[in-house]
């Protein structure tokens, strides 16, 4: 069987090398095919304009783990709900019928929560047009797919982090690292775990849900990751100060449902996974 993905870097190389690991023939969509390893069958393909390449005939699951070209509504638009638009008429055109389509959203979707716990049954409030533009296209995925015989499945993923997603350990090393005033939350995952999620919610035997939240155990607040790895890395703590306003909002999403199908995190918490990434292993995708 084949797995499409439909848009291919970091985040979908690493699912696509997993998918292959497993057996699958792995085809990868993106405009510059040749930076994919060569366990992956890259196509030229721009999500954002039809008509798009012929699907495989034997695609049993396709994975559409896109990323916008800037952080404009315009962008976001063209990769989130013309991709998703793009990507289903393929299917249709072609006559296949996937057993799942995936889409890799975000916990964007999600407003503030004053630090509560939100999940996949709360309401979608985005504080910005990023988390507006993604429930559009997992609403647009969802109504299209709707008896078709192909189940669509959104994973809203916290902040990625993993090989070469340095940022907060940059800010560590130069001193600029601030601990907010206020205890604020943070969501993330390893890269690691959120292309492991792709494909066992790509490959599981039991039907997946609609939607979930794709973060790992512990949705700490900032305060204590950037102690954390100050201390990893023998540095002193940053200061404490103006911060800046939380620009995801202030909430603690909850992993529950995608437990509950099973999964298991190679790394459960961000001290795991930043010990591994402050030690230098694993890659970024190109
Ligand atoms: N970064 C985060 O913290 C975070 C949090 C939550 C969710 N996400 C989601 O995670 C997903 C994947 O992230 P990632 O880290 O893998 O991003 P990435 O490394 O930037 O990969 C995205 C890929 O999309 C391809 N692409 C962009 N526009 C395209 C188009 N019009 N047609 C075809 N391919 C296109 C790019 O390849 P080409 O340039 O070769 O086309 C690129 O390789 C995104 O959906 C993002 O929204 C990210």
């Amino acid at each position: 069987m084949t797995i499409l993905l439909a848009g291919c870097g970091d985040l979908g190389t690493e699912a696509a090398l997993r998918f292959a690991g497993l057996g699958h023939r792995v085809v990868g969509w993106r405009r510059s095919p040749s930076k994919l390893p060569a366990a992956i069958e890259g196509v030229a393909a721009d999500l954002s304009s039809a008509p798009l390449p012929a699907v495989p005939a034997d695609t049993s699951a396709v994975v559409i783990a896109v990323a916008a070209d800037a952080p404009r509504e315009d962008a976001y638009r063209a990769a989130y709900v013309d991709g998703v638009t793009h990507v289903l008429d393929a299917l249709e055109r072609d006559g296949v019928i996937p057993r799942r389509v995936l889409f890799v959203s975000s916990t964007a979707v999600y407003g503030d929560a004053g630090g509560g716990w939100v999940d996949e049954k709360t309401p979608t409030e985005p504080g910005g047009f990023s988390g507006r533009v993604l429930v559009e296209a997992e609403d647009l995925l969802r109504s299209r797919l709707a008896g078709s015989g192909t189940a669509a499945v959104s994973l809203r993923l916290g902040g990625i982090y993993g090989p070469g997603r340095t940022r907060l350990i940059d800010q560590v090393r130069s001193g600029s690292a601030v601990v907010p005033q206020d205890i604020r939350y943070t969501n993330r995952i390893h890269r690691d775990d959120a292309a492991a999620a792709l494909v066992h919610l790509a490959t599981m035997a039991d039907e997946p849900a609609p939607v979930y939240v794709g973060v790992d155990d512990d949705p700490a607040d900032m305060g204590s990751i950037l102690r954390f790895l100050a201390a990893e890395l023998g540095l002193p703590e940053p200061e404490v100060g103006d911060a800046g306003p939380a620009r995801a909002g202030n909430k603690r999403c909850s992993n529950k449902l995608l437990h509950g199908t099973g999964f298991t995190f190679a790394f459960p918490s961000f001290r795991e996974g930043y010990r591994e990434v402050i030690a230098g292993r694993g890659v970024r995708h190109p």
